[in-house]
């Protein structure tokens, strides 16, 4: 297992190229089951969710182009997709395989998908995607762990779904379903993230008919068939904004391109209202300078347009290094602090109560070993690392890889040292 021994204490500087949103290209690429004619991918960032859905897809019969040399093009063509399992040990490391449900189900007429279980962020059931689909005609169970649904008379029909709670890949999986339904389907209380917005793009491309994105109303009028197409995943806005805290956090001044920054204003507030000066110096291109006096501010994580909860570990490595006191509330995920146990470690002042987190700063940060439990937790450790003193060993990095590419090579790039251990 790899871990990273990074060395604090370095102040960064220089330019980073953020890679294609990891969340747009997954669902991009379920949505390549919808037809028989290839689907060409640009800006696929290189990371190990990536490999594992490619693997899903190729398991599935769908034919899986990954040439090397980043960003990924990806061609992906499925003139039949077979047997229609996703089977458990690709599943499990990957949430996100429940997006073939929807696409496959639609396609075939049948489906069968291992149900994702929990993780280390919360218990995480995909109920909605199932009762949605139940809704479109779907006969639906679930038996040692699989879900297997089935289509009567091999269609899905348009219907009115109200979802109860918002929810990012359920919205994603139903317009795939309804892109080749029967009839009309309308999305209410649908999710609005650009990730969303990104695959309502690909889809009309592929000659769906989807109107209302980026609002929480979406109608899909069902086709008979989908063609190929070629299109452009958004850059990652989670990773942009993991580097505007790599550059606050270190006191750096730095420069991201090929960004989206329309697609992170709820962050760049929060982290203006702490003093850190981020300027966008043109499309695509923000400057970080770190604040003279970074203060703390509190943030409470919602839906889109709001605070990302895949930016509250992040913001909670920062706030340990600003003055005063920062109420971090977590809304969307029932056990998303567990980062903060090994920021303590490491000696910070965070005091966690249910959704809660309060952080008191600033606390000089020491190195030391911590573990990594989820994506964005190793991410706020490694950026808690850039700014402690000495050496912190940043443990079960697979986290990372599955959703940053290449970050200890980006970060070096700007002065960081952080080496990967094998
Ligand atoms: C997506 O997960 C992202 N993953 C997550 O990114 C992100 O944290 C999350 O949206 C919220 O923004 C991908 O896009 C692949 P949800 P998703 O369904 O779709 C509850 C990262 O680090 N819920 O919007 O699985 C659920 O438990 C990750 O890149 C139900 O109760 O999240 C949660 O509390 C991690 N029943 C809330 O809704 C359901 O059927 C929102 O979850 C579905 C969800």
């Amino acid at each position: 297992m790899d871990r990273f021994r990074i060395e604090g204490g370095r102040r960064l500087e220089g330019t980073v190229r953020i890679s294609g949103a990891k969340n747009a290209a997954l669902p991009a690429m379920a949505a390549a089951l919808l037809t028989a004619e290839p689907v060409h991918l640009t800006n696929i960032p290189r990371v190990r969710d990536i490999i594992t859905m490619g693997k899903l897809l190729a398991h599935m019969n769908a034919r899986v182009s990954t040439p090397d040399v980043p960003p990924i093009d990806l061609t992906i063509e499925a003139p039949a997709i077979c047997e229609a399992e996703a089977p458990y040990e690709l599943v499990r490391t990957m949430r996100a395989s429940i997006l073939t449900l929807g696409p496959v189900l639609s396609r075939l007429g049948r489906a069968r998908v291992s149900l994702p279980g929990g993780c280390a962020i919360g218990a995480r059931p995909v109920d909605l995607h199932i009762k949605a689909l139940a809704q479109m005609g779907a006969e639906i169970t679930t038996e040692h762990g699989y879900v297997n649904a089935r289509a009567p008379g091999g269609r899905l029909r348009g219907a009115h779904i109200v979802f109860e709670k918002i929810t990012v890949t359920g919205t994603e999986n139903l317009l795939m379903a309804a892109a080749l339904a029967e009839g009309e389907t309308r999305l209410d209380n649908a999710a609005r993230e650009p990730e969303v917005a990104d695959l309502v793009g690909l889809l009309r491309k592929m000659g769906a008919q989807i109107e209302g994105d980026g609002t929480a109303t979406l109608r899909v009028r069902g086709v008979e068939r989908l063609h190929g197409a070629t299109h452009t995943i958004i850059p990652d806005r989670i990773e942009t904004g993991t580097f505007v805290v790599a550059g606050a956090i270190t006191g750096g001044d730095i420069e991201i391109t090929g960004c989206a920054p329309e697609h992170l204003a709820a962050i760049l507030a929060k982290l203006r209202e702490t003093n850190v000066v981020v300027l966008e110096e043109a499309p695509g291109r923000l400057r970080v300078r770190g604040a003279k006096k970074l203060l703390a501010a509190d943030v409470t994580t919602e839906e889109y347009p709001g605070f990302a909860t895949d930016m509250q570990a992040q913001f909670m490595a920062l706030m340990t290094q600003a003055r005063g006191t920062s109420v971090i509330t977590e809304t969307i995920f029932e056990n998303r602090f567990l980062h903060a146990s090994e920021m303590l470690r490491m000696g910070a002042d965070i005091t966690v109560e249910g959704r809660r987190a309060v952080v008191r700063g600033p606390t000089p940060l020491q190195g030391t070993g911590v573990i990594a439990s989820d994506l964005r937790a190793s991410a706020s450790l490694v950026l808690a690392g850039l700014v402690a003193s000495g050496e912190t060993i940043v443990d079960r990095v697979y986290h990372i890889d599955r959703g940053y590419e290449r970050i200890e090579e980006k970060l070096n790039a700007l002065g960081a040292r952080v080496e990967r251990v094998r």
